[in-house]
């Protein structure tokens, strides 16, 4: 049976807003149904019309049948409902005329005259399956973390960076041949600016130190997660884009001591307490003394063999090579006009791929980029 508006047998808040709710939700059911300029000429006549439509239905009770102490309230009543009902006619015209041609539009775009889908609300709905934390990442939280726990805070730096921060700074003179053992991609067209401002991708996070160091005084103690490009053709162990994680910490007397503690502590927290480390010599421009830290080889337990044969992870030595560091090079504090006489430090720098191939046992590093769900989703 159609509505009509239903006589009162008293004017309590509660019945006015009973009657109220009912006769809005009846509005709304109502001009749900006008979808063409027939169906909302009734609709409009029905409720806004001068003889016997809903609103003069609502204007008698509210008003006329109300006793005199009631009348303001049903007045006030009478008018938010009127304009109500103004207004859903009036958005009802406006679908019918506008937004229903544009839907019936892009549907007749998609599907094929009357082939339009029929909406089935009895499918089972689509399950989104939840994400994981990509390894990558995890893994470099993972590092942040055991050296967050230590007291560094955490900086980051430009992927696009320049000449200086990448290299001047860091102690690389120009035209040096450590320069190239970075394979840098340069941004194009940068011949015409001095070469300390040409743009290229950050081949490491070691810019980073030096960015701290400029805003800030010692004592420092940070860690600069993040992002690198080199120009490397990938394969099982390369990738022109890969994550490394940089410490920085300057103070009054830090020593050598400090710096292996420092990253004896951080392996055993990564690869379990039984990793033993050991400090090689190496050369970094920045760094001086410098030294690659090697931990023992997680796949033998640093015997160098397993069940009977040599351990090919780590070629039988018993060790794996893992990270670059050493003590600041006095060099790098004028750069920054820190006095090399009064301060010290240590830098170290490892890629964040390389730790998670080992803790995971992964063989191939392009499994972190191709996107591969059924290689991700072991890391959930
Ligand atoms: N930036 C070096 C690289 O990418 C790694 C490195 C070595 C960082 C020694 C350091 C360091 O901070 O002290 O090859």
């Amino acid at each position: 049976m159609a509505y009509t508006a239903p006589k009162l047998t008293d004017y309590s808040e509660s019945t006015l807003n009973e009657f109220t709710a009912d006769l809005l939700k009846h509005l709304e059911a109502e001009a749900a149904k006008v979808d063409d300029e027939a169906t909302w000429k009734a609709f409009r006549d029905r409720w806004m019309g001068r003889n016997n439509s809903i609103r003069v239905q609502v204007k008698e009770i509210l008003l006329k049948a109300a006793p005199p102490a009631e009348k303001p309230r049903g007045g006030a009543l009478y008018n938010d409902i009127e304009s109500r009902i103004k207004d859903r006619v009036g958005r009802a015209e406006h679908s019918y005329k506008n937004v229903r041609p544009a839907l019936n539009e892009a549907l007749s775009s998609v599907f094929p005259a009357v082939t339009f889908p029929r909406l089935d609300i009895t499918l089972p709905g689509i399950r989104r399956p939840l994400g994981a934390e990509h390894p990558v990442i995890k893994t470099m939280n993972e590092i942040v973390s055991v050296f967050r726990n230590l007291g560094y805070s955490v900086e980051e730096g430009p992927e696009i960076e320049t000449d200086y921060y990448n290299f001047e700074a860091l102690n690389f003179p120009p035209n040096h041949p450590a320069r190239d053992t970075q394979d840098t991609l340069f941004i194009a067209n940068q011949e015409s600016k001095p070469l300390r401002d040409r743009l290229l991708l950050r081949t490491h996070t070691s810019p980073v130190q030096i960015r701290t160091m400029e805003k800030m005084r010692p004592p420092i103690r940070v860690v600069c997660p993040g992002k690198v490009h080199r120009n490397d053709a990938p394969d099982a162990t390369h990738s022109p884009i890969f994550h490394q994680v940089e410490g920085l910490a300057v103070d009054t007397n830090i020593t050598f001591c400090d710096l292996k503690g420092t990253l004896d502590h951080a392996m055993k927290a990564l690869f379990g307490s039984s990793v033993k480390t050991r400090f090689y010599p190496s050369y970094f421009p920045f760094t001086e003394p410098s030294a690659d830290v090697q931990i023992s080889c997680i796949f033998c337990g640093g015997t160098g063999y397993r069940d009977g044969s040599r351990c090919p992870n780590c070629k039988a030595s018993g060790w794996i090579e893992l990270l670059g560091c050493g003590m600041v090079d006095p060099n790098v504090y004028g750069f920054v006009d820190y006095d090399a006489r009064k301060v010290s430090g240590f830098a170290f720098g490892m890629g964040v791929e390389r730790i998670a191939i080992l803790k995971y046992g992964v063989d191939d590093i392009q499994l972190f980029f191709n996107g591969d769900v059924r290689f991700l989703e072991q890391f959930g």
